[in-house]
Order: C-alpha cells, then structure tokens, then sequence
C-alpha cells in the first residue's frame, strides 16, 4: 500500500533549473513518513513544488496539506504597524493586495521570508483565495543556479563571508530584527551549495568595507534577476505552491486585473548553515 502511494508521486520538470509539477499526491494524503520524505527529498531538489487540485482550497485542507511539509508555524514572523494587516490570522487570506499592496510591501523584491531571524522559515506554501483574474504571478529563482552560475573566484570569496540581515528596508514591519547568517549555505538534504543574499533583507557583508560590501550586495541583487535561473506561474483556483526557502528566492508581479488574495502558512526551520 505504502509502494504503491509512493510509485504514484511523480515530479515533472517546470524548467531546468527550478521548479517541478507534482502528480499523484491528494489534498487529503496522509502524512506518512514515507510520504513526507518523498515530498521532503523533490522539495530540496526542485526548490519549488506546484500542484493543482481544480478548485479552491478551503483554510482547513491547506492547514492539513501544510502537514505534509513539515511542523506549521503558528505566526509568520513579522507583523506589521498595519492593524487590518496584523488582524489577519494565520492561514485566513494572509495575503491580500488591497490590504497590503505589493510594491509598498516589497514582495515585488527578490527575497526569502525571515532572514532577519535567527531561524527563517524552513518553506512556505501559497494558494489563492481569489486569484487575479489575469497576472498577478509569482516568481522563484533557484539559489542553487545562482551559486553554480558564478565563477570559482566569486564563489570562494563568498564562501567565507557573513551577511548581516535586518529590516532596515522594510520600514512597514512592527519589530526590528537582525541576525548574520554565511552568505553561502548548504542545503542538508541534497548537500547542494546555495546563494544566501536577498534584496529585501541583506544589508552588507560583515567582513567587507562599506564600498565593497555595497557593490558585491548589487552585484548578487541583479545576478538573483537572470532569468535562466527562474521558474514563474500564474495562479489558478486550486493551485498549490510549496517552495524551499533556503534555495530559492521568490517575488510577486505586480501586474494583475482583478484582486489577489493568497493563504499562506509557513514551515519551521533552524538556522541556515554552510
Ligand atoms: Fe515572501
């Protein structure tokens, strides 16, 4: 019973880089071990799942699909000075562009969620409550890519840096945080080396001058950007994406018709290592 739940589970490539379209897997599969070590291994190596059900997924089956990936955490880390915002809960159409428009919120930036936090979300997972009626997508670009795309001197020098993550750019958050995490990471699952720097909330590198540490930080800000290293997707009722937060970076397009409004709930993880 187990074999057969488990030969059903195909990953098909999305792109060559990224990404991967999941068949075989129900909104209401039982989280077995077997299972979740299926899903965990395509995770990692994919860096983002996409799955599709067909219609839209109530907050009860999301929170129970959600279990499949992990410990759900009960609260994203940040809340906002926003009080509508903050007074959304977790998992109830956390994500609504009226609510919070995407430039202002930057999610129209390359980022990770939480990096400022000692210890980030390990995934995150988005399904639309109201999908936009045309665009309004989301992107992810693979930090494995981004990493493999430098040269052999870019990758040693990174190597043995540290980055300081903060809020400083995200002037809309209630609390500060800051924390330094290496600026190369490796990914315990497939022991993949990956790019750890984001637009959104990497401020320098802790062992550079400022000159220095800018120019690299601008550098790794339009490498992210190369779109041989992207996957990107519309969202349609009962589409379902699961993405690794540590080996990808993702961004919203702040083009669409009609609203958009996403659950999301989040998946604990430790601290980034190298
Ligand atoms: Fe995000």
């Amino acid at each position: 019973m187990v074999a057969a739940t488990l030969e059903k589970i195909r990953f098909e490539k999305a792109s060559a880089t990224i990404g991967a379209r999941v068949a075989g897997v129900a909104l209401d599969q039982a989280a077995t071990p077997e299972v979740m070590q299926v899903l965990r291994e395509g995770l990692h190596e994919h860096g983002v799942l996409f799955f599709e059900f067909g219609q839209i997924v109530e907050a009860a089956e999301f929170a129970r699909f959600s279990e499949l990936f992990g410990e759900v955490e009960p609260v994203y880390g940040f809340s906002t000075k926003d009080e509508a915002v903050s007074a959304v809960k977790p998992g109830e159409s956390c994500i609504d562009a009226r609510l919070q428009p995407l430039k202002q919120y930057r999610t129209n930036m390359w980022h990770s969620d939480g990096t400022p936090f000692e210890r980030p979300p390990q995934a995150a997972i988005l399904t639309p409550v109201e999908p936009p009626q045309l665009g309004g997508g989301t992107m992810w670009s693979s930090m494995y890519a981004a990493y493999e795309g430098l040269s052999s001197h870019y990758q040693r020098l990174l190597e043995g840096l540290e980055v300081v993550h903060g809020t400083m750019r995200t002037p809309f958050v209630k609390e500060t945080a800051q924390m330094i995490h290496p600026a190369v990471i490796r990914d315990p699952v497939t022991g993949r080396q990956a790019l750890f720097v984001n637009s959104i909330y990497s401020e320098r590198f802790l062992e550079l001058s400022e000159r220095e540490s800018d120019s690299l930080m601008h550098f790794l800000f339009e490498h992210v950007n190369t779109p041989e290293f992207h996957v990107a997707i519309t969202w349609k009722p009962g589409t379902v994406a699961v993405w690794e937060e540590r080996v990808t970076q993702h961004r919203a397009v702040d083009s669409f018709v009609g609203q958009r409004r996403l659950r999301r709930l989040t998946i604990k993880g430790d601290k980034p290592a190298a």
